[in-house]
């Protein structure tokens, strides 16, 4: 067994034994193999260095109480990545080459898929980028798509303790730019805003709408919900947030699970009175619950500085529940990998 304090993990990098690395060139993707070479071999001219041409995923595989491991809906994982590749103009990774590969990197990784019952769960990262002699602001004459992965605790600091976040006067994304693919241009963007949110004691950013400025559009991490005075569950619409897995799957147990209104709509910031509580939700994120939101002067308080909302401990359980395989999921959620 491996040494680790799985009650103790937070969200940083670990390596272990086994990645996946599959090569595309003149057209094809090879059959690609396990390795244990953590290290890259990559031209000087990749186009991921220069111009980002790049896109990631994150998922994770949760242990069940019997032993299995779990994978949750990692088909939207696979169809998100291929639309980023487009974005990209990236090839695209088919399906089952996707989810085997998730399958062959977590049994081979077995040992670190942490305990039912820590809390841990494996975050897997597959990522797709473009390698290869170029120097012109091309696409890249080759590429790589590969997945790690580790043992992860938490993303933010308080796990299910509320946190404080803060409004950035920067943008992640642009109004008609990348911000709905998942690309590392949009999180090269967000460092500095999410320092300097760090700096000054908030967990992370959120972003308001590029255009306007008047709007929530997400976290630099994760997205936005609020649950408003009538119960209804209110998640931002906009073309340029990553359109989270989590979220929609939030919406759905909403309605289907606790008859809420569920709701893609505007939150505006000048009206966050209207909502009782709020979180962050994401793979990393899990459901984070927001205690404030800190606008320039204004520090608007949810449910409680302390505590989860009702409402939003309800929908943890049940998603989580559903992740590790102790409530019932909708068909087709749960891929078992074991
Ligand atoms: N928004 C951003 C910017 C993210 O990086 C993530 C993480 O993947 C999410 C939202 C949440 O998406 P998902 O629920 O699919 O993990
Ligand atoms: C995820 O939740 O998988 C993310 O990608 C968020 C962050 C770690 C980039």
């Amino acid at each position: 067994m491996v040494d680790i304090k799985w009650e103790e993990l937070g969200f940083s990098y670990i390596k272990t034994p086994y990645r996946y690395i599959s090569y595309w060139k003149d057209g094809a993707w090879d059959e690609g193999k396990l390795t244990e070479d953590n290290m890259i071999h990559i031209n000087e001219g990749s186009t991921a260095l220069h111009y980002g041409q790049e896109a990631f995923e994150g998922l994770k595989a949760y242990r069940t109480k019997e032993g299995g491991i779990n994978l949750f809906r990692p088909e939207q994982n696979a169809k998100r990545l291929n639309r980023s590749a487009e974005r990209m103009m990236m090839p695209e990774v088919p399906q089952d080459k996707f989810i085997d590969a998730l399958k062959e990197v977590v049994l081979a990784n077995e040992e670190y898929v942490p305990p039912y019952g820590t809390g841990a769960t494996l975050y897997l990262r597959p990522f797709l980028i473009g390698v290869g002699p170029n120097i012109g602001v091309n696409p890249a004459p080759e590429y790589i798509f590969s997945i790690f992965c580790m043992p992860v605790g938490p993303y933010f600091k308080g796990g299910m303790a509320p946190t404080n976040f803060i409004v950035s006067e920067y943008d992640r994304a642009a109004p008609h730019g990348t911000g709905a693919a998942k690309v590392g241009g949009n999180y090269a963007s967000s460092l500095l805003p999410g320092q300097e949110a760090h700096d000054r004691n908030f967990s992370d950013c959120i972003y308001l709408d590029p255009a306007t400025h008047t709007k929530i559009e997400e976290v630099g991490s994760a997205n936005f919900f609020a649950i408003s005075k009538d119960n209804q569950f209110v998640t931002p619409t906009s073309p340029s947030i990553l359109p989270s897995i989590t979220k929609y799957s939030l919406l759905q147990l909403a309605e289907e699970r606790f008859g809420m209104e569920a709701v893609e709509g505007d939150v505006y910031i000048d009206k966050l009175d209207d909502y009782v509580e709020a979180g962050a939700c994401g793979t990393a994120a899990v459901i984070s619950p927001i205690a404030g939101i800190q606008n320039g002067d204004n520090f608007h308080v949810f449910y409680s500085e302390t505590e989860v909302g009702p409402v939003t401990k309800k929908l943890y359980d049940e998603l989580v529940g559903i992740q590790y395989g102790d409530v019932e999921a909708p068909a087709g959620w749960i891929e078992k990998v074991k």
